[in-house]
C-alpha cells in the first residue's frame, strides 16, 4: 500500500509518499519561517494563504520524486488536527478533494499521533509498548503507548508547551522567531554560571508540566544581570538545562509508573541536542532504550502523516466525504488499530 501524506497544521507544508513495503519514497517540505519572522510568531491567516500557494506544487514534486503516478497511490492522509483551523482546512480540503477525484480513500490524521509514530520511520524503530514524551510548539505530554491508537495521556502541560516556552524565552532574549533552535544555539556557548533555575512541578507527585514560571524566572534573571553576549548565553544555558532536567525527571517517574523501559521522544523540541544527550544517558543508566526521529522528522513533516495514515488505512479506517479540520482533538480519543 502506498500513501500520499499531507501536513499543513501550522507553518510547514510537508508532503510525502510512504509505501509499506519500500518505506519512505519521497518527502518535500516548505517552511514558512521567513514569512512569519517579521511578526515574531506565526500569523494564522498568512500561514493558510501560503499553504494554498505551496501545496499543489509540493504534491507534484513528491509524486515525481517517488516515481509514482496517481494509479500507484492507494490513499491520501492529511493532518485533520490539532492545529490552526485555516491551515488545517487547506490540507483537509486538498487531501479530501484529491482523494474524491482520484477515487481513493482518505484519512484524517492526528498531528500528535504523527509525531509519536515518527521514530517508526527509522531503521531502529521501537517496539510497543513504550512511553512517549511529545514535546512540540503546541503540546507537551507523556503518553503510555500500547499500540497504534492505544494511548493513555499520563501528563501534560498545564500552561505553555515546552516549545512555546523556548520560543517565548528566546523572544525575551531578543532572538528571532523561531526561537527554540536559536536559543539552543546560544545556550551551547554558555558556561555553568551558578544560576539556580527552578525545575517546575518536580517537588510534588504527578506527571504534569508547567513552563510559564521558567519564562518569568528568565526575564527576572536577564533584568538583574549585565547585558553582554556571554551572560545571555549563560542564562540561555541555565534555562535549557532547567527545561531538559524537568522533562527528564518526569520521564523517569513515568517509566517507573508504567514499568516500561523504552522511551520515544518526538516533536520539535526532540531536535534539542541537550535533551537528546540527557535522555540517552538517563536511559543507559536505567538499562533502557531511547528512540528519536532523525532531526528533520522531529519538527513538522509530511512523512509522519503518511506513515500514520497508512497504518489507519490498512486497518480499514477512512474519512467520510465532508471536509473537516479539528483544531482541538484529545489524543486519547483516537480509535485503536
Ligand atoms: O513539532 P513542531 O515542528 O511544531 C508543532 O507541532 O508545534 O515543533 C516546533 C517547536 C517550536 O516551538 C520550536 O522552537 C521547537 O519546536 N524547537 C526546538 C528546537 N528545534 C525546534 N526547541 C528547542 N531546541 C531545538 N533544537
Ligand atoms: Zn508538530
Amino acid at each position: 500500500m502506498r500513501v500520499l501524506g499531507i501536513e499543513t497544521s501550522c507553518d510547514e507544508t510537508g508532503i510525502a509518499v510512504f509505501d509499506d513495503e519500500q518505506g519512505l519514497l519521497s518527502h518535500a517540505l516548505y517552511s514558512q519561517v521567513k514569512l512569519h519572522a517579521d511578526y515574531g510568531g506565526v500569523v494564522p491567516e498568512l500561514a493558510s494563504r501560503d499553504h494554498v500557494r505551496k501545496i499543489v506544487p509540493l504534491i507534484k514534486q513528491a509524486l515525481k520524486e517517488a516515481n509514482s503516478s496517481v494509479d500507484d497511490i492507494d490513499g491520501i492522509a492529511f493532518t485533520k488536527g490539532p492545529g490552526l483551523i485555516g491551515a488545517l482546512l487547506v490540507g483537509a480540503c486538498v487531501g479530501r478533494s484529491l482523494a474524491y477525484s482520484w477515487d481513493k480513500p482518505a484519512i484524517g490524521v492526528h498531528h500528535m499521533e504523527g509525531h509519536l509514530l515518527a521514530p517508526m520511520l527509522e531503521d531502529d524503530a521501537p517496539e510497543f509498548p513504550f512511553l512517549a514524551l511529545l514535546v512540540s510548539g503546541g503540546h507537551s505530554m507523556l503518553v503510555k503507548v500500547d499500540g497504534i491508537g492505544q494511548y493513555e495521556v499520563l501528563g501534560e502541560s498545564v500552561d505553555d508547551a515546552a516549545g512555546e516556552a523556548f520560543d517565548k524565552t528566546a523572544k525575551l532574549m531578543g532572538l528571532d522567531y523561531p526561537g527554540g533552535p536559536r536559543l539552543a544555539k546560544l545556550a551551547s556557548k554558555g558556561v555553568e554560571a551558578g544560576y539556580k533555575f527552578p525545575r517546575p512541578m518536580t517537588d510534588k507527585p504527578g506527571l504534569n508540566f508547567s513552563f510559564s514560571g521558567l519564562k518569568t524566572f528568565t526575564a527576572n534573571t536577564i533584568a538583574a544581570e549585565p547585558d553582554d553576549e556571554q551572560t545571555r548565553a549563560n542564562i540561555a544555558r541555565a534555562f535549557e538545562e532547567a527545561v531538559v532536567d524537568t522533562l527528564a525527571i518526569k520521564c523517569k517517574r513515568a517509566l517507573k509508573l508504567t514499568g516500561y523501559n523504552r522511551l520515544v521522544v518526538a516533536g520539535g523540541v526532540s531536535a534539542n541536542s541537550r535533551l537528546r544527550e540527557n535522555l540517552a544517558e538517563m536511559m543507559q543508566q536505567l538499562n533502557g532504550e531511547v528512540f528519536y526521529p532523525r532531526g528533520e522528522f522531529c519538527t513538522d513533516n509530511g512523512a509522519m502523516i503518511a506513515y500514520a495514515g497508512l497504518q489507519r488505512l490498512k486497518a480499514g479506517q477512512t474519512e467520510d466525504l465532508e471536509v473537516k479540520g479539528q483544531p482541538r482533538w484529545p489524543l486519547d480519543t483516537l480509535e485503536a488499530v
